[in-house]
């Protein structure tokens, strides 16, 4: 195995094609808004806190002018710039939004960001599930009667959060959401994650509104995921009065680094001043491409509605005749890189980076795969070979939040920890969140009982050679329930 500077240097030079984060896909995007000196010049860019460039945590100089520009470009009250992606944004928001101990609405596919602001902050979460899409096996949208039953059932949570987008680009009916939850005086928070697009986006038409626009008091979006920021950047965006800023800006002096890279920093900088310049042009002919990709390939595609965002172009494997793991194997094959697949669902993933060639690219692969596969045979098979369902839908029946505290009490005092071969975890109590990755959504959270339904799950994902956090070497922590 060589190193990972070798790695980088042989993917950058292979020429291959992203459909995954980030959005940006590649220096040829800087380069053609002009930021090419930038992208040349980065580690000379690699500064800290000198005098003149301003400090993250106090910005009042050229870090508060990005962040300006941000709150001007969502119409929000106020934006921070983060540094460690979309999950410190996240953390940061709920524990400046719960009290410690206190309790908060979720919805069980949120990503595992939220699972740790639980443990950090020892709040107890109250879970709401998202609808499932038989068709296609993943999680749908979050219903927004469900979410006032929760609040009516809970009027000590203090706050309610969901991801919008979810992975796949579902979205809930976050205008309904939001209303519902100021009525019962508590904090909205979106994990905008996979969503940072879509305010710059909603004059295109036709995609979902994005959550500053619906209402939302707390939006956290990864501007690296879907526009022209690196890696790990980020934006939060505070929408209204109902949190602290000073609460916020504390806990994020708390999670981030206090040596934060002006590399990324810069990189928002660029952002910005692309989506202020170019922005309107830009994300037209975005939405055009993706529009002429569905009209050549939209057979293939989940089908288009109001509460998806359909610049993630999720690929229905068995219509093209195999499963998603195969047809994922073609597409790399070609060295085109698709950014996750779940059972026959794969998805790849637009950005502002992504151009027509792009999306030809693909159109032709997919193509020249559909003609080679005989689908009715294939379509057996990979009904067969796919997995029971996408991650965040194979969740146990032992997922109740109502019973976290218990099981937070049962864990504490059962105390031992114990390292044991999946197989042999069936009934213990799980010590460590077991994440698949991607999407990120815990499967079996820290404290609860470990099924065999859900070991056969995770083997099954383990065979596929699916990462899976959580588990190591086929085995897992966990400990005897009293
Ligand atoms: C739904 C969701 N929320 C939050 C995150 C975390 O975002 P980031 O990688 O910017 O920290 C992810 C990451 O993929 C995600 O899928």
């Amino acid at each position: 195995m060589g190193s990972t500077l070798d790695f980088l240097m042989d993917h950058a030079d292979s020429g291959s094609v992203s459909f995954h984060m980030p959005g940006h896909k590649g220096a040829a995007f800087y380069r053609m808004h002009g930021y090419g000196d930038f992208a040349h010049r980065l580690i000379d860019c690699d500064v800290t806190e000198i005098s003149g460039a301003d400090n993250l945590f106090h910005a009042d100089g050229i870090l508060k002018e990005i962040a300006d520009k941000y709150a001007k470009i969502y119409g929000a009250k106020r934006s921070f710039l983060l540094v460690n992606g979309t999950s410190c944004g996240i953390i940061a928001g709920i524990l400046a939004s719960v009290p410690r101990g206190g309790k908060i609405i979720m919805a069980r596919n949120s990503h595992k960001s939220v699972y740790n602001a639980l443990r950090l902050g020892d709040i107890k979460p109250v879970y709401v599930y998202p609808s499932v899409m038989e068709n296609v096996g993943i999680s749908g949208p979050v219903a927004a009667s469900d979410i006032a039953d929760a609040l009516e059932e809970n009027p000590d949570a203090s706050a309610v959060i969901l991801p919008n987008p979810d992975y796949y680009g579902i979205c809930s009916d976050l205008t309904a959401i939001a209303k519902v939850v100021h009525e019962h005086g508590k904090v909205l928070i979106v994990d905008q994650a996979h969503g940072a697009h879509l305010k710059m986006m909603e004059s295109c038409g036709e995609l979902p509104l994005s959550a500053e626009t619906a209402g939302a008091d707390i939006v956290i979006g990864s501007t690296h995921k879907t526009l022209a920021s690196l890696t790990q950047s980020a934006v939060m965006n505070l929408c209204s009065d109902r949190v602290d800023e000073a609460l916020i800006e504390d806990k994020l002096q708390m999670i981030e680094s206090s040596s934060p890279s002006y590399i990324l920093m810069a990189s928002l900088d660029v952002n910005a001043d692309i989506i202020i310049k170019k922005g309107a042009d830009l994300f037209k002919e975005w939405a055009q491409n993706v529009d002429w990709f569905y009209s050549r390939c939209g057979g293939w595609l989940m089908e288009r509605s109001a509460f998806l965002d359909h610049t993630k172009l999720n690929i229905d494997a068995s219509k093209l005749g195999c499963t998603g793991d195969e047809l994922a194997g073609s597409l790399m094959e070609r060295e085109i890189y698709p950014e996750l697949w779940t059972g026959n669902i794969l998805m790849c993933m637009t950005g502002i980076g992504t151009t027509r060639e792009h999306l030809e690219k693909l159109a032709e692969v997919l193509e020249e795969i559909a003609e080679r596969n005989d689908s009715e045979t294939v379509n057996e098979a990979s009904v067969e070979n796919a997995l029971p369902a996408s991650a965040e839908n194979a969740l146990p029946a032992s997922a109740e939040g109502e019973l976290w505290a218990k099981r937070r009490e049962t864990f504490a005092a059962a105390g031992h920890e114990e390292i044991r071969s999946l197989e042999e975890s069936t009934g213990m109590l799980c010590a460590e969140n077991i994440v698949p990755y991607p999407p990120g959504i815990p499967i079996i959270c820290r404290g609860e009982k470990i099924d065999s339904e859900d070991v056969s799950f995770l083997k099954t994902l383990l065979e596929r050679g699916h990462d899976v956090l959580g588990i190591r070497d086929g085995k897992v922590r966990c400990c005897k329930p009293l």
